[in-house]
């Protein structure tokens, strides 16, 4: 009897071991294709002429949304080294406004005015002022900012939440009724409260992840649209000490395939671990979960490896594709 339950441990701690190392290889798999997706693009955007990586996220935000075809004034927030600036003078009709800042200087490209700024200070805004044209509104406001704070994931997390905060408010100054409001946000504590300001100032506000963007980053797209121009804002709303205050406790997740229109904050319910920065979940999960929309919010990889039979897997494509 304490033979094989000696055996049966073994063959316990032998189906241990090889699991580990079964998803150590994943993970390693995953790495190579994130690094082979993020030279993929380097190697793209060398050939094409962007000045960065970054120009595909746009290139591909663009295709989705179709937000600058139309667009005759653009105004890009933290835009060097100037990737984002290019696609938007291609993208858009000639003889547009287009004006970009950053704490760094970007090289000239026709027909773009760029500014050395800080885009959270009063001097930035008195800039942006200065360069638009008297009396105009802007179509888009974009922003791909990304602080510098040493590695420090959470105080990064904070940093950039409040950096978009700051181009949140830009983009209320200068946007006309009706406009787009374009930018990165970092899955954190902060991201639900993020929303929830989006959502009081935009029709709609939807969370994407475009291909461009490393799948093992935290970094997502959220575009609103349909600027509402409110004639007077709560300054509270713009306030990251107010917005993120407690945020660990107080909003739920969000269902990115609704149009969530105006939401309340919710103080029941937050997900546990939600604080967590990255999330993943297997194409499996996804499909036997009851809630799929909100699975899309809350996590930032769905895993198709070789575990997923065909069939699951496409059901879970056709999913996808249908959104
Ligand atoms: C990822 S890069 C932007 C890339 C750009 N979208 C492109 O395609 O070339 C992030 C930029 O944010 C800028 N940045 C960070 N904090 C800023 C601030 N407070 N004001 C202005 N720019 C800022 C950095 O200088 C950096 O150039």
């Amino acid at each position: 009897m304490r033979a094989s339950c000696a055996a049966a441990a073994a063959a316990a701690n032998r189906i241990d071991a090889a699991s580990t190392r079964a998803s150590a290889r994943l993970t390693r798999e995953r790495a190579r294709c994130a690094r082979s997706i993020a030279d993929k693009y380097y190697y793209l955007a060398k050939e094409q002429g962007f000045r960065s990586r970054a120009a595909f996220k746009l290139v591909q935000l663009n295709r989705k949304y179709d937000f600058l075809s139309k667009a005759r004034a653009c105004m890009d927030l933290c835009a060097a080294p100037g990737g984002w600036l290019q696609v938007a003078q291609k993208y858009m009709p000639m003889s547009s406004t287009i004006v970009g800042v950053d704490l760094a200087p970007i090289r000239p490209i026709r027909g773009v005015t760029t500014l050395v700024e800080d885009i959270t200070t009063q001097s930035c805004r008195a800039a942006l002022k200065r360069v638009t044209p008297q009396g105009l509104k802007y179509d888009v406001v974009i922003h791909d900012g990304a602080p510098n704070v040493g590695g420090n994931f959470a105080k990064e997390s904070y940093t950039q939440a409040a950096l978009t905060l700051d181009s949140l408010r830009l983009a209320t100054e200068f946007l006309g009724p009706g406009g787009w409001f374009v930018t990165k946000v970092f899955r954190s504590v902060e991201y639900h409260a993020l929303l929830y300001a989006f959502q009081q100032l935009f029709k709609k506000v939807e969370s994407t992840k475009p291909v461009a963007s490393r799948g093992t980053s935290a970094e997502i797209y959220v575009v609103c649209s349909g600027y509402l121009a409110p004639t007077k804002i709560d300054p509270r709303l713009l306030d990251a000490r107010h917005l993120f205050a407690d945020t660990e406790a107080e909003i739920q997740p969000l269902d990115v395939t609704k149009d969530n229109g105006k939401r309340k904050r919710n103080r029941s319910g937050y997900e546990d671990g939600v604080s967590t920065l990255y999330k993943e979940c297997t194409a499996e999960e996804f499909i036997v979960n009851e809630k799929p929309g909100e699975m899309l919010g809350s996590h930032h990889t769905f895993i198709l490896d070789g575990k997923v039979r065909r069939q699951e897997r496409d059901v879970f494509l056709a999913a996808i594709e249908s959104l």
